[in-house]
């Protein structure tokens, strides 16, 4: 059997995780800033980038622990290159290149995105290798993406839709400030719209006009709606604002994402990134997608925020073809995965 061992660092988690090459999970480990940046009210780089720093080292050492495992049995070092912030993906990758240096291992280059889309595979029940079922459509959502993924092969990925402005986790992070909830938003707005009333307040979605924009989304519009009405009325109940935001938010996600299912013919959908945790979105795409007979698939919520795992899973179809990097790689930071113009199958 061989073990990957993974490294995230692209935003304010320093994880790291051993990863077998079935694509079963034998360590995920997260060292979470998020208690320093919650005084800021958002992530501030040069923070993240001296964080990683003083915990890298200490969170490689006990992935490798809690797996049994050490640097003699890892078969390939698997890192995030990009999209992220810069400084902070160096911390990740000088790690990577190290150890992969000193011990003599391979080094995959990983996408930040395609990882997420990972978190589904991983832990599928243990099996001779993971079963992807090609072709399929994932909804990305996280707090710097929003976008509507076609992947026919592995490998292969065509965003057919994507936020023209705001991502999801963005607005659930801005409307988290507007109502002084704290931060990262998504988890506080989610859990206090369970408590709310969604039809005391309704929020207008946003529709692009554009034929080509079609499976676009917009959330600033929404944004300045839900801080317009607060203004307004300040007595308004923060649960039901949220609960009004949150069914807003689920159900343009679940429109765009079922028409584009139902465009590219995909029976299985799969959900990805930080929002994909957020249960009103499970509910009404759940719901929506099994009335339409689709398949839809969420990774445990663990798994939806940034974790190593997920980067560790992503590397196995390049550790099969044996798709190697040099020890010269740099950091991407604006490294998104192919637009529009590729062809469809
Ligand atoms: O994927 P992720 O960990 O990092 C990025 O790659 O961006 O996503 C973080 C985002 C944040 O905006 C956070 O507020 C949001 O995901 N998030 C949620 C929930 N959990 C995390 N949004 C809505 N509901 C949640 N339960
Ligand atoms: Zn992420």
């Amino acid at each position: 059997m061989d073990y990957i061992l993974g490294i995230e660092t692209s935003c304010d988690e320093t994880a790291a995780a051993v990863v077998d090459t079935r694509g079963v999970v034998h360590s995920n480990v997260i060292a979470t800033q998020i208690d320093t940046h919650k005084a800021y009210g958002g992530v501030i780089p040069e923070i993240a980038s001296r964080m990683h720093v003083e915990a890298i080292n200490a969170v490689i050492e006990q992935a490798l622990q809690e797996a049994a495992k050490n640097m003699g049995d890892i078969s390939a070092l698997a890192v995030t290159q990009g999209p992220g912030l810069l400084g902070a993906l160096l911390i990740g990758l000088q790690a990577a290149k190290t150890l992969a240096y000193i011990h003599q291992k391979p080094l995959i280059a990983v996408n930040h995105l395609e990882g997420h889309i990972f978190a589904n595979f991983i832990s599928m029940a243990p099996q001779e290798k993971m079963d992807i079922p090609y072709p399929f459509l994932c909804l990305l959502v996280s707090g710097g993406h929003t976008q509507l993924i076609i992947s026919a092969k592995p490998g292969q990925y065509q965003t057919v839709g994507q936020t023209i402005d705001d991502a999801a986790g963005e607005a659930y992070d801005k409307v988290a400030r507007i109502l002084k909830l704290g931060y990262p938003g998504g988890p506080l707005v989610d859990r206090l719209a369970q408590d709310g009333a969604s039809g005391t307040i309704s929020f207008s979605k946003a529709r692009l006009r554009a034929p080509e924009s079609k499976f676009d989304f917009s959330f600033s519009g929404l944004k300045t709606n839900v801080l317009n009405y607060c203004r307004r009325n300040p007595a308004a109940r923060p649960a039901d604002v949220c609960a009004a935001f949150q069914k807003t938010v689920a159900e343009t996600l679940t429109e765009h994402t079922l028409s584009a299912a139902q465009k590219y013919s995909s029976e299985h959908i799969y959900l990805a990134g930080g929002v994909a945790a957020n249960q009103g979105l499970r509910r009404t795409l759940g719901a929506a997608g099994q009335a339409q007979g689709r398949q839809i698939h969420f990774p445990p919520p663990a798994l939806c925020t940034d974790n190593a795992a997920m980067i560790a899973g992503a590397a196995l179809a390049k550790w099969q073809s044996k798709n190697f990097a040099p020890l010269n790689i740099s950091a991407l930071p604006n490294w998104e995965l192919p637009s529009q113009q590729a062809k469809l199958p």
